[in-house]
């Protein structure tokens, strides 16, 4: 079954194509896009080697020709070197402003990649296929593109929206179940930001989805990109209500800076821990319920997620140096942190209005 999202961005508009076997059937999907059968491929050597062989096949069904570079995996790829790289090889096999790039990974390839096309003879269109959930239910969709500075990550970029997303969740079948959870992460944080029957739904599909239950998959990353393309729709830019999407972003920053980008906490555990203490906080300072906490920390819980600072492996900085690591994130205005808070299951928002006291008792707490 393919089930599609339209996100309805004027002359950006385009499709997200969600379902099994869709890397078979690139070129189908692709090829209305073409002014001539030839497509570039980007990827990394990992997921080359597990996925290019049957998009080069579901090209060559439409007689579509395929040159493709595998870059190193991994977030070290995500900076200036391979990115020139990535562009001077763009140019070097005569990508045309008509042609169509792919970018064909996680969010690292996807971000690069989208980045490369942004600026490619001032912009030529591309196709993201997104293989991890992460990309699938987040970077991929929404025209975030970039790569990382010495100074903090994503901090050279540009929107620009992919002309078509193919998440074939197939492929999520050869994830190690902690990337699969990581992805979750991302997933719960939907749920938690503005649909509680979502997030009910989760409570209860959860285990079945990791599972690998096909439908539950689909649905999870269907709603999660119906979720953001609204946002993505009414704020393109992040002038005000994208930044719902970074629920748990502010803590997950600060822990990734303090854990030094390492496999100690990958970027979708700390989304799930940041929106455990997200909750707490929303709840401390008596937005929210006291049981909400508790219930979004049952359910990362039991699907065997990271959800406490103590389920972070090594030490911590002190709340003091956690607080302090918050402040360098890229969504301070005018000096102030901003929260996404909530009100509730479901009802997220963003304020700048947090005192720094409530934030410094809650890491306090949660350290000891
Ligand atoms: N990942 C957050 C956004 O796309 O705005």
């Amino acid at each position: 079954m393919i089930t599609e999202v339209h996100v309805p961005l004027g002359e950006r508009a385009y499709d997200i194509r969600i379902g099994g076997g869709l890397l078979g059937r690139a070129g189908a999907e692709i090829a209305p896009l073409l002014h001539r059968s030839r497509v570039a491929v980007i990827t990394d050597e990992n997921v080359g080697a597990r996925h290019l062989d049957t998009l080069r096949t579901g090209l060559a069904a439409e007689g579509i020709e395929m040159v493709s570079l595998a870059l190193p995996p991994g977030e070290s790829t995500k900076g200036w070197p391979q990115f020139s790289r990535a562009v001077e090889w763009l140019l070097e096999q005569k990508v045309e402003r008509r042609d169509v790039v792919v970018a064909l990974g996680g969010g690292v390839i996807g971000d690069l990649v989208g980045f490369a096309a942004a600026v490619l003879r001032r912009g030529v269109r591309f196709v993201q296929i997104p293989t991890s959930l992460l990309a699938q239910v987040d970077s991929s969709v929404g025209g975030k593109t970039g790569i990382n500075a010495p100074q903090g990550k994503n901090l050279i970029g540009a929107f620009h929206q992919p002309s078509l997303v193919l998440a074939d969740t197939d492929v999520l079948k050869t994830l190690p179940t902690r990337d699969f959870l990581a992805g979750y992460g991302e997933v719960v944080k939907y749920g938690l930001l503005g649909d509680a029957a979502f997030f009910e739904w989760l409570e209860e599909n959860g285990p079945a989805l990791a599972a690998g239950d096909d439908d539950a998959r689909i649905y999870a990353v269907r709603r999660s990109c119906e979720m953001k393309a609204e946002i993505v729709v009414r704020d393109e830019t992040e002038q005000g209500d994208r930044a719902l999407l970074n629920l748990g972003h502010t803590f997950c920053h600060a822990l990734e800076a303090a854990t030094g980008y390492s496999d100690r906490l990958l970027h979708g555990e700390g989304v799930a821990v940041g929106c455990a203490l997200a909750f707490e906080l929303s709840s401390r300072l008596g937005l929210c319920a006291q049981e909400d906490p508790s219930r979004v920390r049952a359910h990362l819980k039991a699907m065997g997620m990271k959800c406490d600072l103590s389920d972070i492996p090594g030490d911590l900085p002190g709340a003091e140096a956690l607080l302090e690591l918050m402040g360098q994130d890229k969504k301070v205005v005018d000096g102030q942190l901003r929260f996404i808070l909530a009100r509730g299951i479901g009802q997220a928002f963003v304020t700048s209005d947090v005192p720094r006291e409530a934030v410094l008792d809650v890491l306090h707490d949660g350290l000891s």
